[in-house]
C-alpha cells in the first residue's frame, strides 16, 4: 500500500488541505504537562553518562538515579554521552541534506512493497487506517553484515559514512547503559548485554513536516517501543515528543546535545515489569518541520525473550508476568499491526 510523501504534499499545498486519512477524530492537543517549568515535575530525569563510568564506589549515586528513572519514568535524557560532536553534527547535516533532495532522488531508496526498510512511511497496513504526518528513512545498521547497502543513500555523498559512524558510536553508548542497568538490577554487568551479542540496531530517521491543522494530525501514533533500549537524537530545535505519564501527555523538552533514552518492551519483559516501557507519541508543529533520529537496540533474532530467571527467582512469590517467546515471533507481531498504544505487550 503506497502512501504519498507528507513532505511532498506539504510542498504542493502548504499543508493547509489535510486529506481525511490524516485527520484524527479525537482532539490531539490535550492538556499537556511538562511543557511548563513550574509544575513541580517539570522534566524527565537527566542522567550524566560520564558519572556512570566512574569507579564503582563513585558512580553509585548516578547509578541509583538511573535505576529510579528506569522504574519511575521509563525515559531519561543522557548528557555527556561521549559521542563526539563531529559524529552527531555529521549525522544531522547528512540527514537534513537527504530530506532536501528532489523526490525522484529520494525514491531510489524507497521501501519495497510490504517492507519497512528504506525511505517511506511506517506501518501502512490498510487503506482505511489513519496515517501519521511524517516521512522516514528506516535502516538496519548493526550488525554491519545485515545492512542493505542499496537502501543506504549515496546522496549526499557524506551520508553513508556519517550514518556508519553514528551507528557505531551510539551502539557503544547503548551497550554501556545496558551494563549499568544490568548491575542496577543486581545482575552481572554483562547479563543483559550478552543477550545483545550480535544484537540488532535499527535506525529510524524522521521528518515531521509542519501542518496548518497541527492539532488534528499526529506525527507518530501512540506506541511503546518493541526493543530493549532506544536512543533518540533531536536534530533541530522543534519539540514534539510526548510521553504518557499519570494518564496524560507529558511534553519532553530535549536538552541540547542530549539523547532521549527509553526502555522498550523487551526490557520490560526481561525485568518482569520492574522497568516499564512507556507509551509515547509525536505531535506536529504548525509552522516548522521537526527532524529526529531514533536508534533501536534489540537482542539478536535467534534470542528467546522472557523474564530473566535470576530476577524472578530472587523475589519471593513473584509471579512470572510475561510469557517467554522467540524474538522472531515478537517481531512478527510488532510489525504486523499498526502502532496503537501498548497493544503489542498485551496481545
Ligand atoms: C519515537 O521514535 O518514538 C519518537 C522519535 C522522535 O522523537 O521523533
Ligand atoms: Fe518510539
Amino acid at each position: 500500500l503506497s502512501v504519498p510523501s507528507v513532505q511532498a504534499m506539504v510542498a504542493a499545498t502548504g499543508g493547509v488541505d489535510v486529506p481525511p486519512r490524516y485527520l484524527r477524530p479525537e482532539a490531539v492537543v490535550e492538556a499537556v504537562a511538562g511543557a511548563g517549568d513550574d509544575d513541580g515535575e517539570a522534566q524527565i530525569p537527566i542522567i550524566d553518562h560520564r558519572r556512570l563510568l566512574l569507579e564503582l564506589d563513585r558512580r553509585g549515586e548516578e547509578s541509583s538515579r538511573l535505576h529510579r528513572a528506569c522504574q519511575d519514568w521509563g525515559f531519561f535524557q543522557l548528557i555527556n554521552h561521549n559521542v563526539p560532536d563531529d559524529v552527531v553534527e555529521g549525522m544531522k547535516a547528512s540527514l537534513q541534506e537527504f530530506f532536501q533532495l528532489p523526490a525522484e532522488t529520494k525514491r531510489r531508496f524507497a521501501q519495497q512493497q510490504g517492507r519497512l526498510e528504506g525511505y517511506g512511511q511506517l506501518f501502512v497496513v490498510s487503506e482505511d487506517q489513519k496515517l501519521d504526518w511524517a516521512d522516514m528513512l528506516f535502516l538496519y545498521a548493526q550488525p554491519p553484515e545485515i545492512r542493505k547497502t542499496k537502501l543506504w543513500p549515496d546522496q549526499p555523498a557524506t551520508f553513508r559514512a556519517a550514518l556508519d559512524r553514528y551507528s557505531c558510536a551510539v551502539k557503544e553508548v547503548a551497550d554501556s547503559l545496558l551494563a549499568t542497568m544490568s548491575e542496577n538490577l543486581g545482575l552481572k554487568r554483562e547479563v543483559i548485554a550478552d543477550r545483545c551479542i550480535g544484537g540488532l540496531q535499527s535506525i529510524r530517521m524522521n521528518l515531521y513536516p509542519p501542518c496548518a491543522q497541527a492539532d488534528k494530525v499526529v506525527g507518530l501514533s501512540p506506541h511503546s517501543d518493541a526493543d530493549l533500549l532506544t536512543l533518540v537524537l533531536q536534530v533541530n530545535h522543534v519539540q514534539g515528543l510526548q510521553i504518557k505519564r499519570n494518564g496524560s501527555w507529558f511534553a519532553v523538552k530535549p536538552v541540547e546535545g542530549a539523547f532521549v533514552v527509553n526502555v522498550g518492551d523487551i526490557f520490560e519483559i526481561l525485568t518482569n515489569g520492574r522497568y516499564r516501557s512507556i507509551e509515547h507519541r509525536v505531535v506536529v508543529d504548525p509552522k516548522e518541520e521537526r527532524l529526529s533520529v531514533a536508534a533501536f537496540h534489540s537482542p539478536n533474532t535467534r534470542a528467546t525473550i522472557g523474564p530473566l530467571k535470576e530476577l524472578v527467582a530472587r523475589a519471593d512469590g513473584e509471579d512470572v508476568a510475561y510469557a517467554t517467546v522467540e524474538h522472531e515471533r515478537l517481531r512478527e507481531l510488532f510489525f504486523a499491526t499498526k502502532l496503537e498504544g501498548k497493544s503489542f505487550l498485551e496481545r
